[in-house]
């Protein structure tokens, strides 16, 4: 999704903002472009492409106030022209903008009619031309009225060649977060963007608006009521956000794993785990809402807490269950408010924001597993239970995953405590358990040369099946979800159970499967599926635990786990799918990091 950087400062601005784009490329992008202030007005450099062909045919430049921006397109295909910033008839208004106007249509047809020429396909123009119609010698006010006439979501950032030194940003929805330097300010979609020149940040709430210089942030809301920033310090570097050494972010983000999972675990779960809201209260039901990558952790979830809790519990995504009916209090039978837990590494997905906002109109209790403190879901839910992965720039998530399947397993046990379904020590031996994940995973991480062999012969796959059952089956869906993702390969996932429903159909030498075989009651059931696939000359590539005398049997090729409490396997299954998908992406040359058409952070709908 589009990401927007500005500076205001002494510094080297097209440099700085360079810099920090190039930080924000994990959203993903297909363009970018800058907007500076310089002693004549604004210059204006922008290109198709990645960051360094805008970088490229940058001059030298000495200005010190700009905005940057790279484009993921939603209106108008990806080109120079548009390309952000765009700007208002004299060219003197220039806008970035991430997210989109749902107005934007009108509007620009009633400015055609008016006689404004557009020069671009975007949704975006519209806004410089809204704020030169507004405009009266006052930028933020122009701003401010400018955003009065759209709907839709946003995060823009708006320089105007008669305010040197000065930037005004705004937010509806797509995230914005403000930089505080040393005589210096920044703005910026994401932290990583900015955190090599500062760790002091302030989030901006939705409906607020900003005007920055070098050394003044005032904030206001639509309404022109100032508030005062509350400022917070990372908890991370800029250290921990570079590649070190790795060939990617993502392997760099794989191998974080164990320490992720040591991060994110709570010392105990006998206490509140859930911050903002206990949970002694008798939960009807449970929602589990998320996207991606998140959903499958929920999938895993839901296993885990009817298991220990018998409380029921729905999986839904996010993108639907927004548009779901209300919940209806039918003669009382809701006789317990439901509890909805929403999952998102980044806190700023729009659909389960969206979610996030429905399940409290419908008077749900909302709980959300998140990875950033200050995102917007964090702030609009009731409790949090934050998960320590640190940030996590390679589009496919992978550590994420982790620490949030760790998550929902702490509140599955904490449930099952505090309603006493497990005693004590049964409590104290999750506990432990839970503490050897960074060692199971740490286990299967050095595995990875038998990996890479056995990725390097998935490569001439037409397609692919990931099977499994119980809780093999949502790692299934992740192990395609990862594949299909950053190597292109067309890959499914299967409830092993499933395969004469269909699959079955296409299997042949061409189309590899890959069982998960947990070690649990459904093993027996898994081998019998396995065999199917041999039947049919399929190749056989088996995830099993140490041990696994069907699996060896079944097949040559084997990614042994380490004996773990088959419950963990999700975990140790989870890694080993991950290390195979990004040797297969490696091989076939893909651009792992930055999958084409995809976003990390995905805030529209
Ligand atoms: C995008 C990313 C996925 C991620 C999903 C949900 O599709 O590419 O990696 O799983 O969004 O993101 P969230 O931040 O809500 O977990």
């Amino acid at each position: 999704m589009c990401g927007i950087v500005g500076y205001a400062g002494s510094g080297n601005a097209p440099q700085i903002l360079v810099e920090a784009l190039k930080r924000l490329e994990y959203r993903g992008y297909d363009s970018s472009g800058i907007a500076l202030h310089e002693k004549n007005g604004l210059t204006i450099h922008k290109k198709q492409g990645r960051i360094t062909v805008m970088e490229e045919a940058l001059p030298k430049l000495a200005a010190t106030v700009g905005i940057g921006h790279t484009r993921w397109a939603t209106h108008g295909e990806p080109s120079d022209a548009n390309a952000h910033p765009q700007v208002d008839s004299s060219g003197d208004i220039a806008v970035i903008h991430n997210g989109t106007l749902e107005n934007y249509a009108d509007l620009r047809s009633g400015m055609e009619a008016a006689g404004i020429k557009f020069n671009s396909g975007t949704d975006t123009e519209v806004l410089p031309h809204l704020i030169e119609r507004h405009y009266d010698g006052d930028l933020l006010t122009a701003v401010r009225t400018a955003l009065g006439d759209v709907t839709g979501a946003y995060a823009i950032a708006v320089l105007h060649a008669a305010h040197p030194g000065e930037i005004v940003a705004a937010r509806n929805e797509s995230p914005l977060v403000i930089g505080f330097g040393e005589g210096e300010h920044f703005i910026a979609s994401d932290a990583p963007a900015i955190v090599k020149y500062t760790q002091r940040v302030a989030y901006v709430r939705n409906g607020e608006l900003v005007c920055l210089t070098a050394d003044s942030v005032e904030i206001s809301d639509m309404a022109g009521n100032i508030r005062e920033p509350e400022i917070e310090e990372l908890d991370w570097s800029f250290e921990d956000s570079e590649r070190g050494g790795y060939a990617h972010y993502m392997l760099k983000e794989i191998f974080e794993q164990p320490r992720a999972l040591q991060e994110s675990l709570l010392p105990t779960l006998a206490e509140a785990i859930i911050d903002g809201l206990d949970l002694n209260w008798r939960i009807g039901s449970i929602s589990i809402v998320a996207c991606g990558t998140s959903l499958h952790a929920g999938m895993v979830g839901k296993y885990v807490i009817e298991q220990l809790t018998a409380i029921p519990v729905n999986v839904c995504h996010a993108s639907e269950f927004r548009y779901s009916p209300p919940v209806q209090n039918v003669g009382g039978m809701l006789s317990a408010r439901p509890l909805v837990v929403l999952i998102s590494q980044s806190g700023e997905t729009a659909d389960t924001l969206a979610a996030a906002r429905v399940a409290r109109q419908q008077g749900s209790h909302t709980v959300a597993i998140c990875n950033v403190g200050g995102s917007s879901l964090a702030r609009n839910v009731d409790g949090i239970l934050l998960t320590h992965a640190g940030p996590e720039i390679g589009v496919a998530a992978t550590k994420t995953f982790l620490v949030q399947m760790q998550a929902l397993y702490m509140l599955a046990v904490h449930l099952a405590y505090s309603r006493k379904g497990i005693d004590l020590p049964q409590l104290r031996r999750w506990e432990q358990e839970l503490r050897k994940l960074p060692h199971y995973v740490g286990q299967v991480l050095e595995r990875r040369s038998v990996i890479t062999k056995l990725a390097n012969s998935l490569t001439q796959a037409s397609s692919l099946f990931f099977i499994g059952r119980n809780l093999g089956y949502p790692i299934a869906l992740e192990g395609a979800l990862k594949l299909k993702e950053i190597s292109y390969l067309h890959a499914e996932g299967y409830p092993a159970g499933e395969l004469k429903h269909g699959p079955l159909a296409l299997l042949s030498p061409q189309t590899p499967v890959i069982a998960i075989a947990s070690q649990d009651h459904t093993h027996a059931k898994l081998v019998s599926n396995m065999e199917e696939v041999a039947a049919r000359k399929a190749p056989l590539l088996v995830v099993a635990q140490e041990g696994d005398a069907d699996a060896l049997r079944l097949s040559e090729r084997v990614i042994t786990l380490p004996a773990s409490d088959p419950v963990l396997m999700p975990f140790t299954a989870g890694v080993a799918l991950q290390l195979l998908a990004y040797h297969v992406a490696e091989e076939l040359g893909c651009d792992i990091d930055k999958p084409r058409n995809l976003a990390k952070s995905v805030t529209v709908e």
